[in-house]
């Protein structure tokens, strides 16, 4: 299973502005869209799928299942709505978006179902979301590391979230930054700042080469047409050992995501 090393981010964007965030980045050459069911945009990740034009075998698809829809009987279902909304036959990947809430449902329990959506079809690959180290452990117990494509977690220079990263090297699990940039914030960074001005580049795509030169997939989103240019063209970008040693040294522990029913963090 290959994941596009760059894909949109769609959370928080509805309507129109789903829509056209998607269809312009699909224009520009992404092909790697992350939706969710709690986002409220499937549907309007589905329009813009087919309003592009796009062979579908040539975009990869994640969406995310939402915590009331972890146990067995229910995960299958909400996976078959998540096809009606998008649209498609099939997406490239599921992931569990958040550990059960206090662990009302198994690891264990979730991950078979997401097994049995895979084996009738629904999707190509299965994965985890915001999985501690525990966590990942649990849902390796139950369907082997193989079968996990990826655990998409918030990783950015401020939250380098490295136990959880060297664990998942170790266990050749791939790794998914979401919030890549921090919410806009590395835009303000002094030292990332410095390293841009220097390459000729933005301090997105100094980031965003960062993060893709450690192996990561990383899926930043964007309302602005050159900014999710210039956020692709981070692709062709690469930084020198001191500049990455530079950004490494920013990790401040800085979680900007951190729900009530968040588990607890490494
Ligand atoms: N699994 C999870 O629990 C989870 C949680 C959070 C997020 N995610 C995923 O990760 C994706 C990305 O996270 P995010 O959207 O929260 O944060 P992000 O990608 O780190 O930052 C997005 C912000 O940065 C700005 N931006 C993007 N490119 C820029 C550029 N080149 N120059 C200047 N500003 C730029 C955007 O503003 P403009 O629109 O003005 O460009 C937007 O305000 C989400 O969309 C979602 O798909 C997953």
């Amino acid at each position: 299973m290959h994941i596009p090393q760059i894909g949109l981010g769609t959370f928080r964007l509805k309507d129109t502005q789903a829509i056209d965030s998607v269809r312009t980045g699909l224009e520009l050459g992404y092909r790697h869209v992350d939706t969710a069911q709690i986002y409220g945009n499937e549907q309007d990740v589905g329009t813009a799928l087919r309003q592009s034009g796009i062979d579908r075998n040539d975009i990869f698809v994640t969406t995310k299942v939402w915590t009331e829809h972890l146990a067995g009987d229910k995960l299958v279902p909400s996976l078959e709505e998540s096809l009606r909304k998008l649209g498609l036959e099939q997406v490239d990947l599921a992931l569990i978006h958040w550990p059960s809430p206090g662990g009302a449902v198994p690891v264990a329990e979730s991950m078979a179902a997401l097994m049995a959506a895979r084996e009738r079809g629904l999707v190509r690959a299965i994965g985890v979301s915001n999985f501690t180290i525990p966590l990942l452990a649990e849902a390796i117990a139950a369907v082997g590391a193989d079968n996990i494509a990826t655990n998409q977690v918030e990783l950015h220079p401020y939250l380098q979230n490295r136990a959880l990263a060297g664990c998942m090297a170790d266990a050749g699990i791939h790794l998914t930054a979401y919030m890549p940039l921090a919410y806009g914030k590395v835009m303000q960074d002094p030292v990332i700042a410095r390293i841009a001005a220097k390459l000729g580049a933005t301090p997105a795509q100094v980031t965003l080469a960062w993060l893709m030169g450690k192996g990561y997939a990383v899926i930043p989103s964007s309302t602005q047409r050159t900014n999710q240019a210039g956020n692709l063209a981070a692709r062709e970008l690469r930084l020198a050992p001191e500049d990455g040693a530079a950004i490494d040294a920013l990790e401040r522990g800085e979680r900007l995501v951190n729900p009530d029913f968040a588990p607890r963090w490494d």
